[in-house]
């Protein structure tokens, strides 16, 4: 298949694209680079030395002899372009990476908000108003998050995207399957339910064939292909913003900084594997809707965690220190989350848990570039409200300098 990979020179879209390369499909990388220009923005990098696009590209075909091409494009900004690059190349297949996606980087400022909702409506909307256009019927497999549903505990397990409900009619009790209601907890969560409404118009409007995947929280790094070469690897966010939650607490672990636990660390959240998100998109493009159907929603993730056991799990593997900070976003202290996932495990997904030992292998990563990480990168301190921004704590490892006159400082 022809596939183009929007977002393909992130964290999940450049391992889906050496993994789709792989597995024979002609792969078109569209990405504005935004992503490392927020980067220079936030004065931060990639914990792992991260080439050029071009030359991550020019490694694989060294390696494998398999051509990955790259297109620079803003899907927000250049519609006339993205309209053009989809009416020439065709893709049989469009996986939609290309958006702002850390939540705390989207409460930074008013001006982070803007952009968030600008960068993501927009790209999606595009590239819909696109495909249409220009009559492309590529199958579209995005990636949304499982933050669309907020994490407060309603008692029930999550469901793949639709919820039946009865209503009463004039004719009596009737059944219906309505989209599961989204409560979305930051701007950029609220991004992603909105994307979620432009699907459902497209798809039944003009019968796009759309996938939507709301992801959990991604960990790892290495993928198989991202191992072949040092210049193939995979970036790795470990800052306040970008930096999610298991992967933070790794390379905490490795440079001896403490366990930054926000709140209580009663959060549960959903986890999966980076190797197993690429796998799961590989089944999802096998599986296609037909035009005329709804969007088929699957839930991408394969085991739920509370953020203070995840604490303790790293503490006890390497002995590091847990410290407990005051909650920078506004959220419920404590929530469980029961999640299905049972599409992807019908269509043959084994997933990689926690257990599997690949937590070794990321604190020995994060050993290993520990020379180019900026601890003061580390604190979480985007607060969602004037008020929580107030009480954020910037130096968890208490290296500011202190009054010992006993004195008020
Ligand atoms: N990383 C996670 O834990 C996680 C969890 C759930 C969902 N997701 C979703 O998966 C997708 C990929 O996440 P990621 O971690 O790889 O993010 P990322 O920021 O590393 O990658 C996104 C890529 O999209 C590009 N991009 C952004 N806006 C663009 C635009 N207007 N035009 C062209 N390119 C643009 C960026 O330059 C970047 O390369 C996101 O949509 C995210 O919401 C990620």
């Amino acid at each position: 298949m022809r596939i183009a990979v929007l977002g393909g020179d992130g964290f999940v879209g450049w391992p889906t694209c050496l993994h789709l390369s792989d597995l024979d499909h002609d792969i078109h990388i569209v990405d504005n680079l935004s992503r490392r220009w927020i980067d220079t923005e936030l004065g931060v990098q990639s914990l792992t030395p991260m080439d050029s696009i071009q030359e991550r590209c020019r490694i694989w075909r060294e390696v494998t002899g398999r051509r990955l091409n790259f297109h620079l494009i803003d899907l927000a900004k250049e519609y006339e372009r993205l309209k053009g690059w989809l009416a020439e190349h065709r893709p049989d297949a469009i996986i939609h990476f290309a958006e702002q996606r850390a939540a705390p980087y989207s409460m930074k400022t008013d001006r982070h908000k803007v952009y968030t909702v600008n960068n993501n409506v927009s790209a999606t909307h595009n590239l819909l108003a696109a495909m249409v256009e220009t009559g492309v019927d590529a199958h579209l497999v995005h990636l949304g998050t499982m933050g669309v549903y907020g994490y407060g505990t309603v008692g029930a397990a999550i469901p793949e995207g639709y919820l039946p409900v009865k209503v009463d009619t004039t004719d009596g009790e009737a059944e219906q399957e309505i989209l599961y209601p989204t409560r979305p907890g930051s701007v950029y969560h609220m991004t992603k339910s909105l994307d979620q409404i432009l699907f459902q118009f497209y798809a039944q409007n003009d019968g796009l064939r759309i996938t939507d995947l709301h992801q959990g929280i991604v960990w790892g790094t290495h993928t198989e292909q991202t191992r072949r070469h040092e210049q193939l690897i995979n970036r790795f966010d470990y800052d306040g913003d970008y930096g999610t939650v298991l992967n933070r607490f790794l390379i905490q672990a490795a440079i001896g900084y403490p366990l930054t636990v926000h709140g209580t660390g009663g959060q549960t959240r959903a986890f999966i594997h980076i190797q197993d998100s690429v796998r799961c998109i590989e089944l999802a493009l096998a599986d296609a809707p037909h035009a005329g159907e709804r969007v088929k929603i699957f839930n991408q993730m394969t085991e739920t965690h509370r953020v203070r056991d995840l604490a303790e799990l790293v503490a006890r593997k390497t002995g590091a220190r847990v410290a407990y900070l005051p909650n920078p976003r506004k959220e419920a202290e404590e929530n469980d989350l029961v999640v299905k996932n049972d599409q992807f495990l019908a269509l043959g997904l084994d997933p990689t848990t926690l257990a599997e030992g690949l937590l070794d292998e990321i604190v020995e990563v994060a050993r290993r570039y520990a020379h180019r990480i900026d601890r003061s990168r580390v604190p979480a301190v985007s607060a969602w409200t004037r008020d929580l921004a107030s009480r954020v704590e910037r130096d968890p490892e208490g290296t500011r300098l202190r009054s010992v006159s006993g004195g008020t400082a």
